[in-house]
């Protein structure tokens, strides 16, 4: 995708459709949890207040609501480019959906078969297939390289082997905020007969999802990131929807995709609300773009991204300038190469000391190892308490990163 689009992104248009921005914070605490558009909101009262009813039955009040449900589920489908809304798996969180998908990987595995996670991960992404050795899996890690903070491809070449059966990796660190070159991966793991089961949830509130061009076979991240409601999905090729063992009653057909992954259904009206973030994209896109021109998302991505290389170059440049800091993630702003997600450490400075002391400002950022523990232990930072993270999202302003700088000129 490039970003060399020519109108600047139209910030007071964006910033409009998130009533929480017109308060006095500066939200730079976005990989935690993002703000949420008005119209996802909106989305959810009319479907409590118009059709909270049980989905399914004959009378047309149902016929509404089941409609609004397969809505939500369509527009996830179009948001990451699945081919089937089918492929679409809703649940609560990402954590909930990997522990579950493990769980129906179990039985599809002998003893000695062999998993591959990183130490880059969220353990979202590690601990449900580690907790797989309890049934005789072999579990190799992919490590980072602790001088370069990258995950090496060769590094990953040499731990696929025939028994491999699935690799688990981030698109994106949530602490290094550099993006994987998924497709690549994808290649190598499937050249070796095994699947590819991708964490998004960092990269999906910045870049164009597009699962069919990443060829992964299992893709998650959470909704509550994505300017939504606290849900999130999880996409898996129909092929293996359809074969892997379910999780929910006895009776429930196998072929009953996606429901025989959301025992219980998925929450309806949070459900029917994603609706409204898709809406937004192609809003953005179209707002900005000419008609008849490309995908208005795919438009607004190239937007986002073109805006969020001003902010990591704003950003980045004042801590390259601070020679006590230390960036953890990649150096360069460039934004087809990381995301806005930017962590550091100030050397002789626990980073539990920095982020308390812009609360008076308003401003909102936090430390710690965001349940990238084991990342954060490899890269020897535990003593320090983690690293201070800024993450930054396309609603974010430069005149806020300015603000940023300037309480953190007295700091660092
Ligand atoms: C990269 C990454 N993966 C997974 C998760 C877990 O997401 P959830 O809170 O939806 O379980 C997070 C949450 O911070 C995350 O940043």
């Amino acid at each position: 995708m490039t970003h060399n689009f020519s109108p600047p992104l139209d910030l007071a248009f964006v910033r409009q459709q998130f009533p929480s921005l017109a308060g006095d914070w500066i939200f730079f605490d976005n990989a935690g949890g993002s703000q949420i558009l008005k119209p996802v909101v909106d989305r959810i009262t009319a479907f409590l207040y118009e059709s909270n009813v049980q989905l399914g039955a004959s009378y047309a009040l149902s016929q509404r609501a089941t409609e609004r449900v397969a809505a939500g589920a369509q527009a996830m489908a179009t948001l990451v480019n699945a081919a089937d809304p089918a492929e679409v798996v809703l649940g609560p969180s990402t954590s909930a959906l990997l522990r579950m998908l493990a769980q129906c990987f179990r039985p599809t595995l002998q003893p000695g078969d062999e998993i591959v996670v990183t130490n880059a991960d969220h353990e979202a992404n590690i601990s449900p297939w580690v907790e797989l050795e309890r049934a005789g899996m072999v579990v190799k890690f992919w490590r980072v390289n602790p001088t370069t903070l990258e995950l090496d491809l060769a590094d990953l070449e040499a731990l696929l082997t025939s028994k491999t059966r699935l690799v688990a990796v981030t698109h994106t660190s949530n602490v290094l905020g550099s993006i994987q070159p998924v497709r690549a991966i994808a290649d190598l793991v499937h050249s070796h007969g095994a699947l590819l089961c991708v964490d998004g949830v960092a990269f999906a509130p910045h870049r164009r999802v597009d699962v069919q061009a990443l060829d992964v076979d299992f893709y998650t991240f959470s909704l509550y990131k994505v300017y939504g409601p606290h849900m999130a999905l999880l996409y898996g090729k129909k092929e293996l929807l359809l074969t892997l063992p379910g999780y929910n009653h006895y009776f429930i057909d196998d072929r009953a995709i996606p429901y025989k992954f959301q025992p219980g259904d998925s929450s309806y009206e949070l459900s029917y609300s994603l609706t409204a973030i898709t809406d937004y994209f192609t809003a953005l896109g179209q707002h900005h773009g000419q008609p008849g021109e490309a995908d208005p998302i795919d438009q607004a991505f190239a937007l986002i991204q073109q805006h969020e290389a001003a902010l990591n170059e704003r950003l980045l440049s004042f801590l390259h300038s601070r020679p006590r800091v230390r960036v953890i993630g990649r150096d360069a702003a460039d934004p087809t190469q990381r995301v806005s997600t930017i962590s550091f450490v100030v050397e002789g400075v626990s980073s539990d000391q920095i982020p308390p002391r812009l609360d008076s400002h308003n401003i909102a950022i936090r430390y710690g190892h965001f349940y990238a523990l084991r990342l954060i232990e490899a890269l020897g930072l535990l003593p320090q308490q983690g690293v201070v993270r800024v993450s930054m999202v396309h609603y974010n302003t430069l005149e806020e990163c300015d603000r940023l700088i300037e309480q953190l000129e007295n700091l660092l």
